[in-house]
């Protein structure tokens, strides 16, 4: 429709505008905001954006490559992907604790984002999906400037960016309509929330590559299942949670001890409240063949009745 239309032409002329011939980084971070504005901000100024996307190795099965493929592959955008699984796994090892997890992923995340942004944006603008909400609910959020205080090799210690934030007049059904007209792809512009600290919240107690691995598997069953199944998109969120307990099982003859894993799945408005989904029968029973018959170590299922609140959506 029009509006849209004209959004797209006047926020593309006013970036164009404020950023003029010089630089801008954006972070991608696979979910719908940072990816429209993006888009906007590749339409205005070109190859003279880069994008960030950094691989804390957390993401789900195949994420890490559907961003590449549709950001630089479809859309023809330069990104450039930092591989930091290494590094989050050894800052995350020993530590269980979720709410030092958080502060470790998200403290990283920031710290890798900045020395790459310091090499490609030379410190110029910084582009961020930021939404109306975003702005009413920190109230007063003035701050135009970002300072970094790393030292990257013959940079100067202090750089400032200009932030560009495209979509702080949007709402985010506006920011899907957008992406839908500027190309990006369905799931991109559908995507359920995604947490920032990823797997890392979803595998109770440390975090390590095995564990990460078999809920991947595990989640990616989850995924496909209530996707079939749910057409209209009803259910809010949806993943597989790897609780850490062991349980007996048997298989043919033998006694199994192996992984439970568990099924979260919620209908929400914002997050603030959800309701455990009533899935059928038929669509849970798949669930847990499959993920039993496929997942390696894994020989029991079970489905998470809790809501929110007292339960959260997540388990950490
Ligand atoms: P909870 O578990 O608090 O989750 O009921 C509510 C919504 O927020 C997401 N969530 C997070 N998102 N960083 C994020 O970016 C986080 O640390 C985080 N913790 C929870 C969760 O996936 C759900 O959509």
């Amino acid at each position: 429709d029009w509006t849209m239309d004209s959004f797209i032409e006047t926020t593309v002329d006013n970036i164009s505008s404020q950023i003029k011939d010089k630089k801008a980084v954006c972070g991608l971070s696979g979910g719908v905001d940072s990816a429209v504005a993006a888009l906007l901000v590749h339409k205005a100024i070109g190859e003279n954006l880069t994008c960030i996307f950094v691989d804390h190795g957390l993401l789900r099965h195949n994420e890490a490559e559907e961003v590449m493929e549709a950001f630089e592959g479809k859309l023809g955008l330069k990104v450039i992907k930092v591989d930091a699984k290494e590094h989050f796994l050894s800052k995350l090892e020993g530590v269980t604790d979720p709410e030092r997890k958080r502060k470790i992923i998200g403290n990283e995340f920031i710290h890798i984002f900045e020395k790459e942004a310091a090499k490609y944006g030379q410190g110029e603008f910084l582009v961020q999906g930021t939404l109306y909400p975003d702005i009413v609910e920190s109230g007063t959020k003035t701050a135009t400037t970002i300072k970094t205080h790393h030292n990257v090799g013959g940079l100067p210690e202090d750089m400032f960016f200009t932030l560009c934030e495209p979509l702080k007049e949007l709402f985010k059904d506006e920011v899907r309509e957008v992406g839908k007209k500027l190309g990006l792809a369905e799931h991109l512009v559908n995507r359920q929330p995604f947490p920032g600290p990823g797997m890392a919240i979803r595998v109770m107690g440390e975090v390590n590559d095995e564990k990460l691995s078999l809920l991947r598997k595990a989640d990616a069953i989850v995924r496909e299942e209530i996707k079939a199944y749910d057409k209209e998109n009803k259910v809010w969120q949806y993943f597989a949670v790897l609780p850490g307990s062991y349980s007996v099982g048997v298989m043919g003859d033998d006694r199994t001890y192996q992984q439970v894993v568990a099924v979260r799945a919620v209908g929400s408005e914002d997050g603030m409240t959800a309701s455990w989904s009533h899935l059928p029968y038929e669509v849970l029973d798949r669930i847990s063949q499959r993920i039993v018959n496929e997942v390696d170590g894994v020989n029991r299922v079970v489905y998470d009745i809790t809501s929110k609140p007292p339960g959260t959506i997540e388990w950490e």
